[in-house]
This record gives C-alpha cells, structure tokens and sequence, in this order.
C-alpha cells in the first residue's frame, strides 16, 4: 500500500511501486505572467490559452487590476484582456500586493516607472527579504525615482514613475526578471534600451515582445527596445511548465516500474537545463511532436526508469536549471558517484535559501548531502529513509520533497503543502494518478 494525500499543512508520502501515464502539467509560470503584462499595456483584446491559474500569477492579475485592467475570466485556464495601450494604466488607490511572487515583484515595476503616477508594491514575509537593488539601480538610471526598505533594497519599494530615457545596462547578475523590467521600462523610454547578458537567462519576455510585434531585437546577448511602436495585442497559448514537468521526470526515472508521458510541454533552450542534465546523467527523455506555437518551442516529453551518473553543473548551466535545483539535488542523491553544483549563490535567495533547505532536509532523509557557498555536492547512490521534513514555505522545496517521499522507506511528511499552489495547483492528484499498484 502507498499512499500520497494533504491534511492540513502537510503532506504525506510513502514509498510509490510505480510510476506510469499520461498527463499533462498547468501552464507556465513565467510565460503566464508576461502574458498578463503586456496583454495590459497592447491594444486591443488580448486572449490568453493554458494559463496557469496559481497564487503567483493571481498575485500579478490582482496589481493589474488595480491598475485598472480589465480581464474577462472564461475558465480557470483561458482569459480576455481588454488592453487600452501603454498610457491606459491608472493610479492604484492602494498598496499593490506581489503575494510571494517574485516575477510580479521584479517586472512590474518595469511598467510602473512609465507612469506619471505614484505606486507601492509589496509582498509576503519571503518577498519583503528579497534583492530588490537589483532593478531600483537600472530603473533610476532611466529616469523614475524608487525608494525601498533596507538602504532601497528590500520591499515595499515605492514608484515615482516619470519620462525615461533608455540606457545601455550590463547585468551584473543573470535575471531574467531584471533584464524583462529593464525592457518592459524599455517601453516607455526616449531612444533605445539596450541589455546586455553575459550569461543568457530565459528569453521568454523577448519572444512575446516581439509576438506582440514590439520594436525588439537580440544579437550575440544584447537585447535591443524601443518604445517606437504600441504593441499588439494578441492571441497566446502558454505551453506546460518545464520547471512542473521536472518533478514527474524525477520522480518516473527513479522508481523502477515507470512509463511517463507529459503532452505539450514547453522546451524553449533557455530553461532546457534540467533536460540537458538529464542527457548527461545517461537518461533519455524524448521529445515528441514538436512545434513553436506563440513564438515559444514545445514537446510531448516520455522517459522511464534510468539508472544515473553523478554530473558536475557549474555558473554556465545555471540559469537554465536554476528552478529545478532542487528536484535536481532529489535525483542526484540516486547517481552514482559525486555530484557537484557550483556558481548557484543566486538560489539562496530564491522563495526560501534553498541551498541550505535541500541540503539540511535531504540530510534529514539519509542523503550523503554537503553545502557549498554556491551549490551542493550529494555522494550516491543513498537509501533515502522517510521522517519530517520542511519546504520552508517554498512550492518548489514541498514538491522536491514529495518526489524524494516517493522513493524513500517509510512515510515522509511535508510540512507547509500549501506552498504548491504557487506554482502547480493539482500536484498531488497528478501524482496519484500516476502511482498505480496500490
Ligand atoms: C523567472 C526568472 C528566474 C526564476 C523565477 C522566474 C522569470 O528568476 O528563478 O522563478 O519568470 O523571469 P531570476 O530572474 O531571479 O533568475
């Protein structure tokens, strides 16, 4: 008997016998998210398929409501933005609430620096601990006036939007959320922005502006906007979430008695790093049906039990993997032999550190798990062994965790299950459907 259900906070999991169907994953995050945002400022009516109706990309639908966007929801999955164009946008009469999302916390201010009013955005306990310098410094650069907590770097960051003027800016970190603020900025400013990336980071901002046929172009890592034309509205379908999918991968290649396939996955190269990773642990995952639909690639995606090689993944890789981490530190504590991840310092200050939440609840559950400055290094393959465990209200931390409690001896329970529904609403079921032999 296995079992896999929610009670309050937590979840609970026992070791699953196998793994095998069909399914699909909700829509992408990230994609959702920009999809809202620009259907806000294009003109015209803006029809969004497969979007993915969790708490982070509510979090974004309830700012722009505030703005004064007005959405037509049909079902939980496909919505009508009736876009009014970029000077549409209307003084908040309150605090906009990010909730914890960071994406809604780092690319809104991208818009609202365009505006001749005045806005606040803040979010949870988690959001108000996270780098917000990052963007203010680029934004009043452009032009707008931004103050923050914590010497302006911490939320609630508040807006003095005014006439930008674009700028030539080097990241100094790879974020795809500061690089979209800095173009979504772009829109609203005098002459060209320029970004540029000496490690690319996921283009998705890039391809629906240009797909909202915005003044837009990326050569050799630098990415060029103007605020020449107003951009278009149009009709998007957001493929699976990849950063979803990895842990159904995970959890198929390592229990012995699996067959997966996930339909309609989204595998733009930029965010392919846990597909990547999985090709040199010896895995292979198949990519069927492949077509770009919206200007974004995507794939059904089959695999099965392997066993795995223990890899090393350094700076290079990681912003394609970045989301996966942890599910990925889940997996390699089943390869055999050392598995190093360097240059990752930027996942400490995700939704929890999760460099120390994995490594300390892994350890918890028998792995061979040490903490670097900048990543992990996991020694396998290990019995894992079920006992209490916290995902440290992080979604991606809760899932890892599940998919660990399908391998492990035992029952482990999850403390904080409400975090999944930041990201994949249904996770639980579509796990239970797929852990057959009860
Ligand atoms: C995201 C970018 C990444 C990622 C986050 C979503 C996005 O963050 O970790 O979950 O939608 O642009 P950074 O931009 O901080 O790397």
């Amino acid at each position: 008997m296995s079992h896999l259900f929610q009670k309050d906070d937590k979840i609970f999991v026992t070791k699953a016998p196998s793994f095998s169907g069909r399914v699909r994953v909700p829509g992408d995050k990230s994609i959702s998210h920009r999809a809202l945002m620009l259907g806000a400022i294009a003109e015209g009516r803006t029809e969004i398929e497969g979007f993915l109706s969790s708490n982070d990309c509510l979090s974004t639908m309830s700012c722009l409501k505030e703005l004064g966007v007005e959405f037509n929801n049909i079902s939980k999955t496909a919505l009508v933005i009736e876009g009014r164009g970029r000077k549409s946008l209307k003084e908040p009469k309150d605090v906009l609430f990010a909730g914890n999302s960071g994406t809604t916390m780092r690319m809104l201010p991208g818009i609202l620096a365009g505006q001749n009013f005045f806005s606040v955005l803040t979010g949870d306990s988690s959001i108000r601990e996270r780098p917000m310098g990052r963007i203010i410094s680029p934004l009043k650069e452009m032009g707008a006036s931004l103050f923050a907590r914590d010497d302006g770097n911490k939320p609630p960051v508040a807006i003095i939007g005014s006439t930008l003027s674009g700028i030539d800016y080097e990241m100094p970190v790879a974020s795809a959320q500061v690089k979209s603020c800095i173009l979504l900025a772009g829109l609203f400013a005098k002459g060209k922005t320029r970004v540029i990336e000496k490690v690319p980071s996921r283009d998705h901002s890039e391809r629906m502006l240009a797909f909202f046929d915005a003044d837009i172009s990326s050569n050799n890592g630098i990415i060029e906007i103007s605020a020449e034309k107003e951009l278009l509205a149009a009709k998007v379908e957001i493929p699976g979430d990849i950063s979803s999918a990895a842990f159904l991968l995970a959890a198929a290649l390592m229990i012995e008695d699996s067959d997966l396939r996930i339909d309609s996955v989204g595998v733009n190269p930029t965010r392919c790093g846990f597909l990547e990773a999985l090709a040199m642990m010896g895995a292979s995952v198949i990519q069927g049906d492949q077509k770009v639909i919206s200007n974004e690639p995507r794939a059904n995606l089959s695999t099965g039990f392997a066993p795995l090689q223990a890899i090393e993944i350094d700076a290079e890789m990681i912003p394609r993997i970045v989301d996966e981490l942890p599910i990925f530190a889940v997996l390699s504590t089943q390869a055999k032999g050392t598995t190093i991840v360097r240059g990752a310092g930027e996942l400490r200050v995700k939704e929890s550190d999760r460099i120390t939440a994995i490594t300390s609840e892994l350890k918890s559950l028998g792995a061979d798990i040490k903490e670097l400055a900048d990543g992990f290094e996991v020694k396998g393959p290990s019995k894992l062994k079920g006992t209490k465990v916290d995902s440290y209200g992080d979604h991606r931390m809760a899932m890892a965790l599940t998919v660990a409690g399908l391998i492990a001896e035992g029952e482990t329970v999850i403390d904080g299950a409400a975090s999944v529904d930041i990201s994949f609403p249904g996770f639980i079921e579509t796990i239970n459907s797929l852990v057959k032999g009860e």
